[in-house]
């Protein structure tokens, strides 16, 4: 099918374009959009048929329920019955990097709650998101923009070279803010179901009291009774397997030199801690940017774990980072990105075959 890339300013949105895109969603098609941390694949909020497409084009499992994003407020009391206490301190962080899952009003579809009677509603802090939500005068049903178990599109790029030919529109805004979706808290229990953006300290102080945070939200433990449906899904990962490793460079450097069979790798981390691998071993190296600049970090991740595939290496080993503010949000990216796998002595590396 033919798909129309349509380039909109990040921060002074050209309406009529805005008007083109939101045109799509108010026919039912598809559109993959900008927020703030990451590309969306959206659709009507109200269309079965549309928001069927997006897991068909994503190849979702059907009981994985979309966020609806919106530009109010008042859309996201139409669908949610959102707690009159939190009222007050939502209206004063909205839009931000936050989704709230609250109560439904079972107006929407099947195909966005995936049968759940709660919903999740997000307000976008992207001039273009929220634009094309407005305009479209409805909320937008929208994924993250990754065929599903695949690293997210932060980039208009990675969005064609995902989903040209396959949806209507695609709009290029240049790159994600954040670079990892949106933090997911559950309002009914305050607990993270997902850590992002919008960090517990920031949450704790919007909210005067501190949200729950376990072991399912560092992406330490998927959810055998899923809370939210997502986190019981491999995630984020390249083809290429990769490894986390956990610990200083110099004792990566040691488990390595015990291993000198090792199949030919990369080094994905801090800039500091890839001068430190190639130094070492001349290995490729994918820099994320500086280790005391978690927000460069994560804007960085999934373009990086993207990168890897392309270095045609046997695996990637992925240093570890600091579970503090958006820390907590890369990590459990990290996690997930690498199954749980991660590496501790050279038994831990995979063998080479060839040899
Ligand atoms: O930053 C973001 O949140 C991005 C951008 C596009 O807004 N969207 C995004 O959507 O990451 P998605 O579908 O990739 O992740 C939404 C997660 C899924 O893990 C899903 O299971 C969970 O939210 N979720 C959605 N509705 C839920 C509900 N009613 N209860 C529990 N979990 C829910
Ligand atoms: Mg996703």
């Amino acid at each position: 099918m033919e798909t129309e890339v349509l380039a909109i300013d990040a921060l002074k949105p050209e309406m009529n374009r805005v008007s083109r895109a939101a045109g799509f969603i108010k026919e039912e098609k598809i559109v993959v959009f900008p927020t703030e941390t990451v590309y969306g694949i959206g659709a009507s909020a109200y269309s079965e048929a549309a928001c069927r497409r997006i897991f068909e084009i994503k190849g979702r499992p059907a009981d994985n329920p979309l966020i609806a994003h919106v530009s109010s407020l008042e859309m996201a009391q139409e669908i949610a019955e959102i707690p009159e206490g939190y009222l007050p301190s939502i209206k004063r962080i909205w839009p931000s990097p936050i989704t709230f899952i609250a109560r439904s009003r079972g107006k929407l579809p099947r195909a966005v709650t995936a049968g759940l009677d709660t919903i999740s509603i997000r307000m976008p802090a992207h001039p273009v998101a929220l634009a094309l939500i407005k305009e479209a005068g409805m909320p937008i049903a929208a994924p993250s923009a990754n065929p599903s178990g695949k690293p997210t599109a932060t980039n208009a790029g990675q969005a064609v070279r995902y989903f040209k030919g396959k949806v209507d529109c695609i709009i290029d805004s240049g790159r994600s803010f954040f670079g990892v979706e949106s933090t997911i808290i559950d309002l009914r229990s305050f607990t993270i179901l997902r850590p992002g953006p919008f960090t517990i300290e920031e949450i704790e102080r919007a909210f005067g009291k501190r949200p729950k945070v376990d072991n399912v939200a560092r992406g330490m433990a998927s959810a055998d009774k899923p809370v939210s449906p997502g986190t019981k899904y491999t995630h984020y990962t390249p083809d290429t397997p990769v490894m986390l490793f956990n610990g200083k460079i110099t004792e990566l450097v040691e488990i390595l030199d015990d291993a000198p069979n090792a199949p030919s790798f990369a080094f994905i981390g801090s800039g500091e801690s890839c001068s430190a691998m190639s130094d070492s071993f001349g290995c490729s190296t994918i820099e994320l940017g500086k280790r005391e600049n978690p927000y460069e970090i994560a804007k960085n991740l999934y373009d990086g774990l993207i990168a890897l595939d392309s270095l045609k290496v046997k695996f990637g080993i992925i240093e570890a980072f600091d579970e503090k503010g958006i820390g907590l949000a890369i990590m459990n990216r990290i996690r997930k990105a690498t199954g749980n796998r991660s590496i501790n002595r050279a038994d831990d590396l995979p063998a080479n075959p060839a040899k």
